[in-house]
């Protein structure tokens, strides 16, 4: 009996030298599984150690019981060890294959731009609605009333024939010019107003270098008890002063039928003077269109040419560009 107590004894000893070293030698997570099954499994080394327990006398059992919990405790503890040494450098490689140089170029991906006729509106309206001006709008669809008739531009003025326009088959037309928006407005609100309103207008125009037969106007509007033409000239010229700095502007006499007096402004542009901008004290004949007394209201419009603009602050030597689509020019802006 005592041979097979001794016996059973050296082969727990053994099996806790032998699997202490094969666990510390151990070099995967996969081959530490295994190494945990083959000692310490149910049917692992250790259990088959003490299957041969039953051999001993009653009296025995214990202390090759103990010694059975020492030798599990200690490949335990081995196992433990091990895994987490190899779960850490498992982790510390995959830091290292994964360390991201930030100092890296990234991936472009382009962005696109605003286009420099929506670089003027947007700019313009900025500077407006810093003056204190509430963006409108108007449809370019139009009836010959707004465009036209309400503008005190009866269907004989001579007027009409600058701006001959496209003609749709119900008699309205494409608005010439954003000064129908003014009309429109007027009928829906009372002074005091001040406005501005974008949009793109037509005119049966020859295309050349400076005229395109669709194009972009910003439409200004204030009405207001004792506007007077100061009121105009100053807020054009602070208008331009925002937008272009301290460029040589000329304003010079016109006439258009809803203005009186009526001006034209100019801006330096090719080593010539360029019309940017038409404007003038609102006609009373437009005030009582719109249903205003021009005893009592007075006002001043403008209206600016968004083409124009952008030629002159960018140096655009011919109008066909901005329209063309071609990359190379529009990645310019
Ligand atoms: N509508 C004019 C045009 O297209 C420009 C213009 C001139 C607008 C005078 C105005 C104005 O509001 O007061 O040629």
């Amino acid at each position: 009996m005592a041979t097979q107590l001794s016996e059973l004894e050296t082969q727990l000893e053994d099996l806790r030298a032998e699997g202490i070293t094969a666990i510390a030698a151990c070099q995967t997570l996969d081959e530490l599984e295994q190494l945990r099954i083959n000692y310490l499994g149910k049917k692992g080394k250790v259990s088959v150690v003490l299957g041969a327990m039953g051999k001993l006398d009653p009296s025995e059992r214990p202390r090759i019981g103990a010694l059975a919990n020492e030798v599990k405790k200690a490949l335990e503890t081995g196992l433990e060890e091990t895994r987490t040494a190899l779960q850490r450098a498992q982790l510390e490689a995959q830091l290292q294959s994964e360390t991201l140089d930030v100092t890296m170029p990234g991936v472009y991906h382009s962005q696109g731009r605003i286009h420099p006729l929506n670089g003027i509106i947007d700019r313009a309206l900025d500077i407006f609605v810093g003056l204190g001006y509430t963006v409108a709008s108007g449809p370019e669809m139009e009836t010959d009333y707004y465009n036209f008739e309400a503008l005190n531009t009866p269907p004989d003025h001579p007027a009409r024939d600058m701006q001959d326009t496209f003609y749709l088959p119900d008699g309205n037309l494409l608005r010439t010019h954003t000064s129908s928006v003014q009309i429109r407005y007027m009928e829906q609100h009372q002074p005091p107003i001040r406005i501005v309103a974008p949009g793109r207008v037509y005119r049966r125009d020859t295309v050349d270098a400076t005229h395109a037969a669709v194009f972009h106007q910003i439409e200004l509007l204030a009405i207001e008890e004792g506007l007077r033409f100061t009121d105009l000239k100053g807020t054009i010229k602070e208008f331009l002063r925002q937008m272009f700095g301290d460029l040589p502007v000329r304003f010079r006499a016109s006439y258009f039928p809803f203005t009186e007096p009526s001006a034209e402004v100019d801006l330096q542009w090719q080593g010539k003077w360029l019309e940017v901008l038409g404007c003038g004290m609102v006609d009373p004949n437009v005030l009582k269109a719109a249903g205003y007394d021009p005893e009592k209201y007075t006002g001043f419009a403008a209206g600016f040419g968004v083409e124009r603009f952008a030629m002159v602050l960018h140096q655009i030597d011919d109008i066909r560009r901005v329209y063309a689509s071609d990359l190379r020019f529009l990645r310019q802006f």
